[in-house]
C-alpha cells in the first residue's frame, strides 16, 4: 500500500507536473474555458479534479462516471462549473464557467488519474471587469472608468481606447492605479465632458500579446443631435430646412440659445440672438429638450455657422453646425443654343460627387427621370424640346446624397426669349439695341420725307416736258401739213 503510494508520488513528479502555467484572460460575464486535455486519450474510466488555488474542489469525477461539486459552484441544482461529457472519450477535460466572476479568477489545477498516471495541469484565470462610475455621468461631474484584472497579471499593460483610437490621459482624463492592497487595475478619472462620449476599450497587453480586449460604452448627457461640432447641414434656396440640436431627454436646462457666428472678421452676434427667419421647430413645441429651429424658405443670406447652446448644471453645453444653401446658376450663350447649368454650394469641402438629372412629370402624375451626367457643370441645347422642364442638380458626399437643387427650363426657351435669371445681364445691352433701332428708323424716315418732298418738285416739271412736248409734236405736225 505505502509503496504504492511513493510510486505515485515518483510518477507524479516524473511525468505529471507541467512546468508551463496555461493564463487564460475572459470578460466578466463571459464563459471560461480552462483547458485540461490528457494524453493519449484515455477511456473515459480516468478519474479527475479541478481545484482552485490548491484547495476547493470545484468539480471532480470518479472512475464510475459519478460527479460532484463544490458547494459554492452549484446554485439550486444548476452547475456553473462543468467539463462537457461528449468530450471525454477524447481526453478533453477542460472546465467551463459559465457567466465568469471576478472572484472566479485565480489559480486552478486539473488532475487526471489514469490508471497508474497522474497528469496534472495548470491554469490561471484572470477576469477583466471594466465599469464606469456613475454608469450615466451627467456633463461637468466626475466619472470613472475602470478596468480590473483579477489576479492582476505582473507586468501587464493597459492601453485605453476611445472610440478606436487610443486615449492616453487627455480632455481631462487620466489614467490612475487603481487604490489597494496590490495592483489590480487601473482608473480613468476625471470630469465628464461630451468629448469622452463613446466606446471604451480596454486591452490588456501580456507578455507581448493583445490577452484581451473589454468594451463598455459610456454615454454623457449633453446634445444628442448632432452628435458633432460643424455638423453640415444642406438646403437649396427657396427649400425649408431644419437645424437640429436636441439634447439629452431628462435634462434640466437654462436658457437654450440660438446664435449665428458671423464668418471672417466680425465677432459672434450677441447671445440670444435667433436668426429672424428661423422659428422653433414644430417637433420641439413637444419635448422640452428639443431645441431645433427651422426655416421655411432659405435664402442665400442664410449660408453660414450656427450654435445652439444651453447650460444643464452649471455646465454650457454646445453645438455648431454649418447650413450649407445650394443653387443653380444658369449662362445663356446667344450664339449657340446652348445654356450651361452649375450647381453652387456655399460649402463644397464634403461634396464627393454631382449628378444631374433631367425630371419629367407625366400627365398621369407619375414622374421619371432620366440621369444625363456627373459633375458640376451641365451643358443643354435649350431650343431642344425634350429639354425643356425640370433639371436637378444631385449632390453626394461619402455616406451618400447630400441634397439637390432644380431648374427649370422653359418650354422653347430659345423661341420665348430670355428667362427670368438672364434679363438682369442683358438689360442693358437690350436697352442700347432699342434706342440705336429708334435713332436709325427716325433717320430712315427722315430720309424718305426728303426723297417725297424732292419727288413733288420734279412733278410739275415733268408735266410741262410733256406739255412741250405735246406742243412741239403738233407744231412740227402743222409744218409737215403746211409743207405737204
Ligand atoms: C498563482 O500561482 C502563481 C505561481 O504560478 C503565484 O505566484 C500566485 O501567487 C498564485 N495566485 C494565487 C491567487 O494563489
Ligand atoms: C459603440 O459600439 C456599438 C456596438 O458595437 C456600435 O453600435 C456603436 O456605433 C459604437 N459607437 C461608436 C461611437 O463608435
Ligand atoms: C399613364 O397611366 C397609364 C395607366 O394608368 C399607363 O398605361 C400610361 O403608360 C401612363 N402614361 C404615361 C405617359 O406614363
Ligand atoms: C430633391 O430633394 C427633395 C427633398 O429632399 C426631394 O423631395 C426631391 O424629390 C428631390 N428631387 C430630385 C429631383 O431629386
Amino acid at each position: 500500500m505505502w509503496e504504492y503510494f511513493i510510486f505515485g508520488g515518483i510518477t507524479l513528479l516524473m511525468t505529471g507536473v507541467r512546468c508551463e502555467v496555461t493564463e487564460v484572460f475572459v470578460k466578466a460575464g463571459d464563459l471560461a474555458v480552462l483547458p485540461c486535455k490528457s494524453f493519449p486519450p484515455s477511456p473515459s474510466a480516468a478519474a479527475v479534479y479541478w481545484v482552485k488555488d490548491k484547495g476547493g474542489t470545484v468539480w471532480r469525477k470518479q472512475k464510475s462516471g459519478l460527479q460532484y461539486w463544490g458547494s459554492t459552484w452549484s446554485q439550486d441544482g444548476t452547475p456553473r462549473a462543468q467539463c462537457p461529457y461528449s468530450e471525454f472519450g477524447r481526453g478533453d477535460y477542460s472546465l467551463h464557467i459559465t457567466n465568469v466572476r471576478e472572484e472566479d479568477g485565480g489559480n486552478y489545477t486539473c488532475r487526471v488519474l489514469d490508471g497508474g498516471n497522474v497528469d496534472e495541469q495548470k491554469v490561471t484565470l484572470r477576469v477583466v471587469k471594466m465599469s464606469v462610475s456613475p454608469p450615466v455621468p451627467t456633463l461637468g461631474n466626475d466619472v470613472s472608468i475602470s478596468c480590473n484584472i483579477t489576479p492582476w497579471p505582473r507586468g501587464a499593460i493597459l492601453l485605453w481606447r476611445l472610440n478606436e483610437s487610443p486615449f492616453a490621459s487627455q480632455n481631462g482624463m487620466r489614467a490612475v492605479p487603481r487604490p489597494g492592497r496590490d495592483i489590480t487595475g487601473y482608473v480613468m478619472m476625471g470630469k465628464a465632458t461630451e468629448r469622452i462620449s463613446g466606446n471604451w476599450t480596454c486591452e490588456v497587453l501580456y507578455r507581448g500579446q493583445t490577452q484581451t480586449l473589454v468594451t463598455v460604452p459610456l454615454s454623457v448627457k449633453g446634445i444628442v443631435q448632432p452628435s458633432s461640432d460643424n455638423t453640415k447641414v444642406y438646403a437649396a434656396v427657396g427649400s425649408a430646412v431644419t437645424l437640429p440640436c436636441v439634447f439629452s431627454p431628462s435634462l434640466i436646462l437654462s436658457g437654450p440659445t440660438w446664435e449665428k457666428l458671423s464668418s471672417g472678421s466680425r465677432s459672434p452676434s450677441t447671445p440670444d440672438f435667433r436668426p429672424a427667419s428661423f422659428t422653433p421647430s414644430p417637433s420641439s413645441s413637444q419635448q422640452p429638450w428639443d431645441r431645433s429651429v427651422s426655416v421655411g424658405e432659405v435664402g442665400v443670406d442664410d449660408e453660414g455657422t450656427y450654435r445652439c447652446s444651453g447650460t444643464a448644471g452649471g455646465y454650457k453645453l454646445s453645438r455648431t453646425l454649418q447650413l450649407v444653401v445650394a443653387r443653380s446658376n444658369k449662362i445663356s450663350s446667344k450664339k449657340k443654343a446652348t445654356v450651361t447649368l452649375t450647381c453652387l454650394l456655399s460649402d463644397e469641402s464634403e461634396v464627393t460627387d454631382y449628378k444631374w438629372v433631367h425630371v419629367t412629370h407625366d400627365f398621369n402624375g407619375s414622374q421619371s427621370e432620366r440621369s444625363v451626367q456627373t459633375g458640376k457643370v451641365l451643358k443643354i441645347d435649350k431650343m431642344a424640346e425634350e429639354n425643356s422642364g425640370e433639371w436637378a442638380c444631385r449632390f453626394y458626399g461619402e455616406k451618400g446624397i447630400l441634397g439637390n437643387v432644380t431648374y427649370h427650363i422653359p418650354l422653347m426657351s430659345g423661341l420665348t426669349g430670355e428667362s427670368a435669371t438672364g434679363i438682369s445681364n442683358n438689360t442693358g445691352t437690350v436697352i442700347g439695341l432699342s434706342f440705336l433701332l429708334v435713332v436709325l428708323l427716325l433717320i430712315l424716315a427722315q430720309m424718305y420725307k426728303n426723297h417725297q418732298r424732292r419727288k413733288r418738285i420734279f412733278q410739275y416739271p415733268a408735266l410741262e416736258t410733256i406739255v412741250h412736248t405735246i406742243a412741239n409734236e403738233r407744231e412740227e405736225r402743222d409744218r409737215n401739213r403746211a409743207k405737204n
